[in-house]
């Protein structure tokens, strides 16, 4: 038997892929040779009903809180109970939020753990955490084109222009795909703009001058050029943030860059209108985070062709999923470890989606790490997609970490079934 007691954690600040402190965590088992390490990733358009990323005092409050007292409660506890100590750290911090200890330490302590109990157990941590049947590799989805919150200001105002290589038969195939599409991408680019410098957004999608529709263009032919290319189906998507553009007071949503805005009812006409047009795959944030009944009138006219997933509206959050789920606002659920605090929490988030017909779509963060725990929890959840970026070291350790799965499982592996 692995011995699976946890001998001692240590917790150290490191930094993002936009430069900003964040905070890694090792969690160590048996005689303490056994580590397991993970990092936390953060948001730039997050939700508001996210737990808090970092207390008052910030990445240091939460690494002297973890070297005292979660350190205390949690040496000598089974890292083999994911629950057990996921509930632990929910008791330590006391808050319904992680305002306490952080959810940003809470998410890397408990994927710690698990990678921790895995590595004892000589299981890659998607067969420690999914078993035998962990089979299934996710359509992995890559902002290649974006604006909003993750660019400058003469990017379009919807935040990702994405590309959903739907028709692909291995993981691989798909990941490669997405560079073409991004590639293609810029020259789509470089042909409408000449000065197009090459600047990118925060998670390597092309930052053009461009409005939205000039770039929904830009990005509906490069998807059809490389679905052409490579002989499958390679479907535009878009992630609006809509959050980020809404302003409260007036009840609008603000196109900056095209210097107009649309009230709620605009905003599902031409939300509804671009997906008819160009045939996406997937919409996510259309609407701004409190309207479920907003979400719920354009799921119900386009809910059978496309998929409307929502990202702030649910922050991984059961019982804001629950609502969803009444009210039928949406068929897919964003799911981010960091928004909820546990893996226990996420898990629960994605098993609600999965019994109630909606898509679990697994995701990074705007600001990440190399840290590759989310591919690991694609396969072992059965999530049947991956938002994860197109390019850049950070984006590919995922995508490159599910290569790898894709070729440990050999025969055995399968893309996952959408719906
Ligand atoms: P983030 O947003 O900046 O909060 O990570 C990414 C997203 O909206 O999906
Ligand atoms: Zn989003």
């Amino acid at each position: 038997m692995a011995e699976l007691r946890i001998k001692g954690i240590r917790a150290r600040r490191i930094f993002d892929s936009r430069g900003n402190p964040t905070i890694e965590v090792e969690v160590s088992v048996g005689d303490g040779r056994v580590v397991g390490r993970a990092a936390a990733p953060s948001g730039a358009s997050t939700g508001k009903h996210e737990v808090v990323a970092f207390p008052q005092g910030g990445v240091e409050k939460s690494i002297e809180l973890l070297r005292t007292e979660v350190a205390r409660r949690l040496v000598g506890a089974d890292a083999g109970d994911q629950e057990g100590v996921d509930w632990l750290l929910h008791e330590i911090d006391g808050t319904k939020n992680f305002s306490r200890i952080g959810g940003n330490a809470a998410v890397a302590t408990s994927m710690a753990v698990a990678k921790a109990a895995a590595r004892a157990m000589d299981f890659p941590l998607y067969r420690y955490l999914g078993g035998e049947n962990a089979v299934s590799l996710p359509y992995p989805i890559g902002n290649v084109l974006g604006g909003g919150a993750h660019a400058g200001k003469m990017a379009p105002d919807i935040q990702e222009f994405i590309s959903m290589p739907a028709g692909a038969r291995r993981f691989a195939d798909a990941v490669f795909a997405n560079t073409r599409v991004h590639k293609l991408v810029r020259a789509g680019i470089e042909r409408r703009d000449a000065t197009f410098s090459g600047g990118k957004g925060d998670e390597g999608a092309w930052a053009p001058n461009l409005d939205s529709i000039q770039a929904m263009e830009v990005l509906a032919e490069a998807c059809a050029a490389a679905g052409r290319e490579l002989g499958f189906e390679v479907r535009p998507s878009l992630d609006f943030a809509a959050s980020s553009m809404y302003d409260e007071e007036k009840g609008v949503y603000v196109y900056e860059r095209e210097g107009r805005t649309r009230d709620p009812g605009e905003q599902i006409e031409f939300v509804a209108d671009l997906i008819g047009r160009y045939g996406l795959f997937f919409v996510e944030d259309p609407l701004h985070e409190e309207d479920f009944d907003g979400f719920a009138e354009l799921t119900s006219r386009v809910g059978d062709r496309c998929l409307i997933c929502g990202d702030d509206i649910y922050v991984t959050n059961v019982e804001r999923i629950k609502t969803g789920i009444k009210k039928r606002s949406t068929n897919a659920v964003l799911i981010k470890p960091n928004q909820i605090g546990t893996l226990t929490d996420t898990l629960a988030a994605v098993r609600l989606a999965k019994e109630s017909g909606l898509v679990p779509v697994i995701s990074h963060r705007s600001g990440e790490t190399t840290d590759e725990t989310i591919a690991h929890l694609a396969v072992a959840w059965g999530c049947p997609m991956i938002k994860t970026g197109a390019v850049g070291g950070e984006r590919m350790a995922k995508l490159n970490e599910l290569i790898r799965i894709e070729e440990e499982l050999g025969d055995r592996a399968r893309m996952a079934r959408l719906r």
